[in-house]
């Protein structure tokens, strides 16, 4: 089973990904967790697109594509997640064709709807654990012990640089011009699902557990 999870900037859609991996054992293809291990690792893309990340503008449909590209037609995986691609009408098309050549399906588009004000705090309050990659926030998904990650205990918590009040807002206009369209556009295609991201982090996993037992 293929899904992509689309919303907004600190929707929870790394959260839920990070969920279902664990819980389905498929595999979440996070193009902003690629694009941030290659800044990591000081290639040429990565300083390419450091600067564009940290205003939050998008980087380049090539690049993106470029990435995924490579996952699928390499990762053999009983269903793939697709946490923050495509996000453009070209990215989306670039998909449907890929999936096409390496002989699979889309089986469900989750949108996860949270509003504006909500996301100000959510991504404002985000930490992640810099060796496992849990997700974590001050209020609402604090550590159990102060300074170390629940998961693997690691004490290497990281806070993203896109992850104040100006990259998010350009975030935002991001998503409401060039991503948002991909609502309809799924829609079209009887693809989309919508489930209410406000709820509680469980709440919203059992919605989207619902979406994909009916696909
Ligand atoms: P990316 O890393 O994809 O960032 P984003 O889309 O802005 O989304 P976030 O990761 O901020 O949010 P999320 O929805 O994953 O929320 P999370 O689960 O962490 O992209 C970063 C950048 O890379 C882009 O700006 C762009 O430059 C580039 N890029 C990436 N993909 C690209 C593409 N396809 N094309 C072009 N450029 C691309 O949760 C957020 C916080 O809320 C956490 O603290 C979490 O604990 C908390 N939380 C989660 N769920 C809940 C809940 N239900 N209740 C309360 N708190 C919650
Ligand atoms: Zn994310
Ligand atoms: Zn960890």
């Amino acid at each position: 089973m293929n899904i992509i999870l689309l919303g907004p900037p600190g929707a929870g859609k790394g959260t839920q990904a990070r969920k279902l991996v664990e819980e389905r054992g498929m595999v979440q293809l996070s193009t902003g967790d690629m694009l941030r291990e290659a800044q990591s690792s000081g290639s040429q893309m990565g300083r390419i697109v450091a600067n564009v990340m940290a205003r939050g503008e998008l980087v380049t449909d090539e690049i993106v594509i470029g990435l995924i590209e490579e996952r699928l037609t390499t990762v053999k995986a009983d269903g793939f997640i697709f946490d923050g691609f495509p996000r453009t009408l070209a990215q989306a098309d670039a998909l449907a064709e890929l999936l096409e050549k390496v002989g699979q399906r889309l089986d469900a588009v989750v949108e996860m709807r949270v509003d504006d004000a909500a996301l100000v705090a959510r991504v404002t309050g985000r930490f992640t654990c810099g060796d496992c990659g849990e997700v974590y926030h001050d209020r609402t998904r604090p550590l159990k012990v102060a300074g170390s990650c629940d998961v693997c205990g690691s004490a290497n918590l990281k806070r993203r640089p896109d992850d104040n009040e100006d990259s998010l807002r350009q975030r935002l206009m991001e998503y409401y011009k060039k991503t948002s369209p991909l609502i309809g556009y799924y829609y079209a295609k009887g693809d989309l699902s919508v489930v209410d991201g406000l709820a509680e982090i469980d709440t919203v996993a059992g919605s989207i557990a619902r979406v994909l037992d009916k696909a």
